[in-house]
């Protein structure tokens, strides 16, 4: 579904030195395709992150904002709990808004990514909020229909979120929409290398939980994929990383190890946020087949 980086644009040097989202100063990883003007000058650029525009200088952006009334990614705010809220942003309805947040994805992301071409993705948004309004935290996109499947097809946390466990929650809410859905799903391919760590994370946390949680681990790949809407392909592949797979009797058992058994205690101690699916509010959405073509 999405663009893979050929050589040429793998060339293309960054553009920008330093982007300023809300009150956040980030250094940009890689290049992202803003008009070209807008890198020419100071090498700085501002965005908004409730409107995700962007603009040349400071005084330019403080202007906006003193106007602008947008409070929350324009879509539905489809959960909500006391850390943070979903909003649901449809490609076609809002495609200034999500070739935005595209853009800036692209900052961090260089292996595969799009642009312009937004109309067939649903945008799931991660906020937090607080006075100003909710402030965008990070995000995965989902093709209304997926051939192959996938319940992701780009995944992001904002830098200045990483390593607080919110990529997780993105990957725990886009595993509740496929429940819903009654669908297994992965993750488009191919994964970044900051994406598969954290797919193995969640993958393995996920399984050695609902192991150890119901205290047994007599059960099967297949019951474990209708728990959780993990495909059978990523449990296995998971239990053998985490050496849970033992062949006995002409059959394949799982078996909880000692170091799973450790790792998930130190998670525990973690005691990192988890959405509650029962906040979840949300019908699979239904596009008839003309919502689907999308010819340019
Ligand atoms: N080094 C080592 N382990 C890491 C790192 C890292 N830099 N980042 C994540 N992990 C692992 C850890 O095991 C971590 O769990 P722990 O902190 O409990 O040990 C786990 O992944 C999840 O970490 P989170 O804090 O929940 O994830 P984060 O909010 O940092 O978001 C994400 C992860 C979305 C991949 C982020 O790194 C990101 O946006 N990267 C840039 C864009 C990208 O590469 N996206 C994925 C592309 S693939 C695709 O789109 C399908």
């Amino acid at each position: 579904s999405m663009t893979q980086n050929n050589v040429n644009a793998l060339a293309k040097i960054r553009n920008f030195t330093k982007v300023i989202i809300g009150n956040h100063e980030i250094e940009p990883w890689y290049f992202s395709p803003y008009p070209m003007e807008y890198a020419e000058d100071t090498g700085e650029l501002f965005i908004c992150d409730f409107s995700l525009q962007y603009f040349q200088s400071r005084k330019q952006f403080e202007r906006f904002r003193s106007k602008s009334t947008l409070m929350h990614p324009p879509g539905n705010e489809l959960y909500r709990d006391d850390y943070v809220s979903f909003f649901e942003i449809d490609g076609r309805n809002q495609r200034t808004w999500c070739r935005n947040l595209c853009l800036i994805s692209k900052l961090f992301l260089d292996h595969k990514t799009l642009y312009y071409d937004v109309d067939p993705f649903l945008f799931y948004c991660m906020t937090r909020r607080d006075e100003l309004g909710h402030h965008l935290v990070g995000y995965f996109s989902k093709e209304k229909e997926s051939a192959d499947n996938y319940n992701v097809a780009c995944i992001l946390t904002l830098p200045q979120y990483q390593r607080h466990g919110y990529g997780k929650l993105l990957i725990q809410f886009s595993y509740e929409l496929s429940k819903k859905e009654g669908k297994t799903g992965s993750p488009e391919k191919p994964l970044s290398d900051l994406g598969l760590l954290s797919y193995r994370a969640y993958w393995s946390e996920t399984i050695a939980s609902l192991l150890i949680e119901r205290k047994s681990d007599e059960i099967s790949v297949d019951e474990i994929s209708q728990l959780t809407a993990m495909t059978t392909t990523d449990i296995l592949h998971t239990l053998q990383t985490m050496n849970m797979l033992r062949y006995y009797k002409g059959q394949h058992i799982i078996c909880l190890t000692d170091q799973v058994l450790q790792n998930y205690d130190r998670l525990k101690k973690k005691k990192r946020h988890k959405l509650d699916p029962e906040r979840l509010q949300w019908k699979p959405p239904v596009f008839t087949a003309a919502q689907l073509k999308f010819g340019w």
